[in-house]
């Protein structure tokens, strides 16, 4: 599997990108604000993430998604991996996530990734998603902030 950035004649793969957050809106913005950067294997798009600049020094990792056939493989957990790496390479200090309190999986991957949480932002998906979101019987409200030392 080689991980690369998407060459801006390249269109970013939208349909990954949505499974990671349900907002096309919040995704194009996301993609055109940050750099994203894409996973292939036998030339077939299997991963994707962005890292988008936020404070100084400070960059987040938003829309990390695997394709669904291929969950469950260590493909997510090499591409946190990845995203500290370029982060640290580019400079920032610090990498941040948010994940919703129901994504279970999501806390643990980023957790055994070395990510502490820092913070819970209360309501997030209530206020900025039309629909409610269920994941694992719970009700997707608030988001869990969590943060690496680079
Ligand atoms: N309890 C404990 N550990 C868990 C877990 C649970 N319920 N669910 C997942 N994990 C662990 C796995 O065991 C693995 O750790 P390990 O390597 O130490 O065993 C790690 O989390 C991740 O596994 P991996 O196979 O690398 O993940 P993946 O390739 O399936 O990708 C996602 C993970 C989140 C990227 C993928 O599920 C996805 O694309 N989901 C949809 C999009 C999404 O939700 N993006 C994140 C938005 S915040």
């Amino acid at each position: 599997m080689d991980i690369r950035k998407l060459n801006t004649d390249e269109n970013p793969p939208m349909d990954l990108l949505l499974l990671a957050d349900p907002s096309r809106t919040l995704v194009e913005e996301y993609v055109q604000r940050g750099e994203c950067f894409i996973a292939e294997s036998d030339n077939q798009m299997i991963g994707v993430y962005v890292l988008l600049p936020t404070r100084p020094e400070t960059v987040e990792l938003v829309n990390i998604a695997v394709v669904e056939n291929q969950h469950g493989k260590g493909i997510g957990k090499q591409l946190v991996v990845n995203a500290v790496q370029t982060a640290k390479s580019k400079g920032y200090k610090t990498i941040e996530v948010g994940t919703g309190n129901s994504s279970i999986g999501q806390l643990a991957l980023y957790q055994k990734c070395d990510f502490r949480i820092t913070g819970v932002d209360i309501d997030f998906f209530i206020r900025h998603y039309p629909e409610e979101i269920f994941e694992n019987g719970i009700q997707c409200r608030d988001m869990i902030r969590l943060s690496q030392g680079l």
